[in-house]
């Protein structure tokens, strides 16, 4: 998407010198930082420390930094190491473990000194395939959209809600829950989107930025707003992102986002969530039980980072020696989604709703 009228992805390779540059996401939304990533480190450390961040990222990022890895050094032993050392940065985003299989699958059976440029495609590959997906789940909730405004008075905003960041900036490009909302900004349609401020790290603050420089009305709430304003009749529709869905349809998001969905359900309010297939992880039944939940720094929640006088900054916000507990994710469970938006169109939250879409996953 633009940024001051120059199209940037989130994630890309220099045509020139061949490097990987990411758009690093700490400073944002205050400053806006592009840096190169140069070594199996870097990758690890900008998926860890969230430079980068967002299911569809995070993949995007391990492929990079694998063939970053493998151009180095071809080995089998590298190959080991490298795969070992991105899967180990983040837990929940199955899109980690997809990349790095997805790797694995196309690059192991080939003789070493042919690894390296077909990690380079391979990570293209992947760069590509996210920027259509997230191009057509746009383009499939954009109808959800479009049939919410019929229903209304001429000129009156769909009023949507999201959580987190699930936009261009956690994907290559388009992002998932943002990309319908963008679909239909370009095709005219009135639309205002609350953004939960998504603590501890501030999500919705990233939110709010690709949605302000796109010009797309949007209020900045907190957290604990969405069940007061779907209560008051507030919002017509709910898209969050997911890091990991179940092949049932059970689905694993930032911290919050099942309080949103049980407000919804509540309220009679349609809860959808956009669901790139790689994010699918097809192994698993019972989303509650068998997710891993990562466990952040207590820092997170103890302190809030900000600008000050010009300077970013992190103040503390408990009495000193306050635990934090900073569970970073949460399940909700399939009863409680209205439907998922997929890059094949949108379905039940079931199992016999997603192998409606991908036949192919049935074994
Ligand atoms: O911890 P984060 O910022 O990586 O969490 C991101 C989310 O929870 C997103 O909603 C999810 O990855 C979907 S991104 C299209």
């Amino acid at each position: 998407m633009k940024v001051g009228g120059v199209h940037y992805r989130s994630i890309w390779r220099d045509a020139d010198s061949g490097e990987v540059r990411i758009i690093d996401q700490r400073w944002l939304p205050h400053e806006f930082k592009v840096v190169t990533l140069s070594s199996l480190d870097d990758f690890a450390v900008a998926i860890r420390d969230m430079w980068v961040r967002g299911a569809p990222l995070i993949g995007a990022t391990a492929a990079y930094g694998m063939a970053e890895a493998i151009a180095r050094d071809p080995s089998d032993a590298n190959f080991e190491h490298s795969s070992k050392v991105l899967n180990a940065t983040r837990p929940t985003a199955v899109n980690l473990a997809w990349a790095l299989e997805r790797c694995r699958a196309a690059l192991m059976p080939l003789r070493p000194e042919d690894r390296a440029d077909a990690a380079w495609a391979l990570a293209h590959e992947v760069f590509e395939e996210d920027i259509d997906i997230n191009r057509r789940i746009g383009e499939h909730g954009l109808a959800l959209i479009r049939d919410i405004a019929a229903r209304k008075p001429a000129g009156e905003p769909v009023r949507l809600l999201t959580h987190c960041n699930a936009g261009w900036l956690a994907t290559v490009d388009w992002g998932t829950a943002t990309s319908p909302m963008y679909h239909a900004h370009e095709a005219g349609i009135p639309i205002h989107v609350w953004v939960d401020e998504t603590r501890p790290r501030n999500q919705g603050a990233l939110t709010s930025w690709e949605l302000g420089v796109h010009g797309i009305p949007h209020t900045y709430v907190v957290d604990n707003a969405g069940g007061h304003l779907m209560q008051r009749g507030m919002v017509d529709l709910v898209i969050t992102g997911t890091d990991r869905t179940t092949a049932h349809g059970d689905v694993c998001n930032k911290i919050g986002t099942y309080l949103k969905a049980l407000a919804a359900h509540d309220n009679g309010v349609p809860f959808y969530v956009a669901l790139p297939s790689p994010t699918i992880d097809w192994s698993l039944g019972d989303g509650v039980a068998e997710i891993p939940i990562e466990e952040r720094p207590e820092r997170e929640v103890t302190h809030v980072l900000g600008m000050s006088e010009g300077r970013i900054c992190d103040v503390q916000v408990t009495p000193e020696g306050t635990p934090g507990g900073n569970p970073a994710f949460d399940v909700t469970p399939n009863r409680l989604v209205t439907g998922l938006i997929t890059e094949r169109g949108v379905c039940e939250a079931s199992a016999e709703g997603l192998t409606g879409l991908f036949p192919e996953k049935v074994a």
